[in-house]
């Protein structure tokens, strides 16, 4: 069954989904029990899941069904966003989840999956349908597809009537261009591209989701989101947890491969596309693979990257990030990257994108600031400090919403006094209720075989070309001084250097 994208018909948000059974590998860990199963839970209590739906947890450790379902309450109970828990709903939803222990490489685990999926399909009337959601570490994306295929869990699908599998697969997908290209390569063997979803979370934001509509159903933005109007573009995405339990993940991984290849690639692809034939999924795809494939080569001196020290976040002394657990001690792992780049087409040519990331920031806050030029300065010469640019400033999270600033003269007698002022959009106070998380939309989406959200491996790889030499550069010495920051503050010197030789500055998000 196909179905059109939500956002042409903004009225028709509930989707008709299919039976199902959701399979999620890598159940005992931290996705799941923070993120995933909370989203199957408040899909429930909403109403969104199928009514003939079932959810069943792979994972290496020996676990009862009663035990994982314990596990997934006490994840509910603290990530949920909606709390406190539901009881009719928890109880509703428990009988739907169930625990399979298996390794990963064992041909007799997914044979015995795949009789328990078939007792689950005449129990649950799940129909044969199925998502395999893969929340392991990369390097086994491979692997579980092939014996996925091998033991006749994922279908060929040839049949238009009969049942369909799926394959949700989390970011990074690769770890730099050759191996992308090498994993697309190896999981094609298995999967048709229709079955693959990539999921990058951030496309499931609301406000993320937002950036479309916003540009492109407003007539009075367009005209102006351009080189001749536009001085600059700064994104930033800021955290001021750090990274917590995943030390070992983050060593193999780091901030570039973690949040720019990824996350933030999509944002500056949404910002700065042009308006797509249609909503249709390839549609939007298409215009946002342009997009990357029009940023210049990166100029190596303009990527810098940081590691934090020992700090305050909050008032409260913090680790740095080489005491951090599973973490080597000498560490040169990035956990900041700041940057910029050039988008060199006609719409873009010339205007500066600046981007940032970075863990254990003094605040977390995502957003893109879109920085207008300056007037001529003819009329107002003597408010010259005062007169500042518009800045038009798309807050991902938290706080999710729009702002304009422009300048207003002071009210009363004496001369043209000028104040910046800001007009602002706050989700919560004019919808009131709480937006689905990212995941809710996500998996949704995935059952209901809209993949709009999700990024093809052409905006994949097109992102990963663009990295890659950066990531050659710095696996060659001499190796950094790190650490160079301290938690609690904005990244490294040069960071602030990258952008102030522009004659810019880096925003107070
Ligand atoms: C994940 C990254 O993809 O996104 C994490 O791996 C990061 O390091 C997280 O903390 C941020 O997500 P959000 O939704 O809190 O912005």
């Amino acid at each position: 069954m196909t179905f059109e994208n939500p956002l042409q018909e903004p009225g028709l948000m509930q989707k008709i989904l299919d039976p199902c059974v959701m399979v999620i590998f890598g159940a005992t860990g931290d996705l799941t029990h923070r993120k995933l199963v909370p989203a199957l839970y408040n899909l429930s209590r909403d109403g969104q899941l199928p009514s003939q739906f079932a959810c069943v947890g792979f994972a290496r450790r020996e676990k009862s069904h009663d035990v994982f379902r314990q596990d997934m309450q006490d994840g509910i109970e603290k990530f949920s966003r909606t709390q406190p828990i539901q009881k009719e709903v928890w109880d509703h939803f428990a009988h739907q989840l169930y625990y399979h222990r298996s390794e990963f490489n064992e041909d007799e685990g997914y044979q015995r999956l795949a009789t328990f999926l078939k007792t689950l399909d005449g129990e649950c009337g799940t129909k044969g349908n199925r998502v395999f959601y893969l929340a392991v570490q990369p390097k086994y994306f491979p692997m579980i597809i092939e014996k996925l295929k091998n033991n006749g869990l994922i279908y060929d699908e040839s049949d238009p009537q009969g049942p369909w599998s799926r394959v949700i697969i989390e970011k990074p997908f690769g770890r730099d261009l050759a191996s992308a290209e090498q994993l697309q390569e190896d999981i094609c063997k298995h999967l048709s591209e229709k079955q693959i979803y990539r999921i990058d979370h951030y496309l499931g934001k609301e406000t993320v989701q937002n950036i479309l509509v916003f540009r492109f159903a407003n007539a009075i933005f367009d005209p102006i989101w351009n080189r001749k109007y536009v001085d600059h573009v700064q994104i930033t995405v800021a955290e001021e947890q750090g990274i917590g339990t995943r030390g070992a993940l983050w060593e193999e991984q780091g901030m570039l491969r973690d949040i720019i290849q990824n996350h933030m690639m999509q944002l500056l692809s949404l910002v700065a596309m042009e308006p797509p034939v249609s909503l249709r999924a390839d549609a939007v795809r298409d215009e946002k693979v342009k997009v990357l494939e029009s940023i210049r080569p990166l100029d190596l001196s303009q990527v810098v990257r940081g590691q934090y020290g020992p700090g305050y976040i909050d008032g409260e002394p913090v680790k740095g990030y080489r005491e951090e657990e599973h973490v080597s001690p000498t560490s040169c792992v990035e956990s900041f990257v700041a940057l910029q780049l050039y988008i060199d087409n006609w719409r873009w040519a010339g205007v500066p994108f600046f981007l940032r990331a970075g863990k254990r920031m003094p605040k977390r806050g995502t957003e893109i600031a879109i920085t207008f030029r300056d007037v001529p300065g003819i009329l107002f010469r003597q408010s010259k400090e005062m007169n500042r640019p518009n800045v038009l400033v798309i807050r991902i999270q938290p706080d999710d919403g729009i702002s304009l600033t422009m300048n207003c003269k002071v009210p009363g007698l004496t001369g043209p006094v000028f104040k910046p002022v800001k007009m602002d959009f706050r989700y919560s106070s004019y919808f009131g209720s709480a937006p689905p998380e990212a995941y809710e939309r996500l998996i949704c989406d995935c059952i209901a075989n809209d993949t709009t959200l999700f990024a093809r491996n052409d905006e994949v790889l097109a992102s990963w070309r663009l990295f890659t030499p950066v990531l050659e550069q710095w696996a060659a010495p001499p190796p950094p001084s790190f650490p160079n920051f301290a938690s609690g503050t904005w990244g490294p010197e040069s960071s602030n250097d990258l952008i102030l030789t522009s004659g810019r500055t880096w925003r107070f998000i």
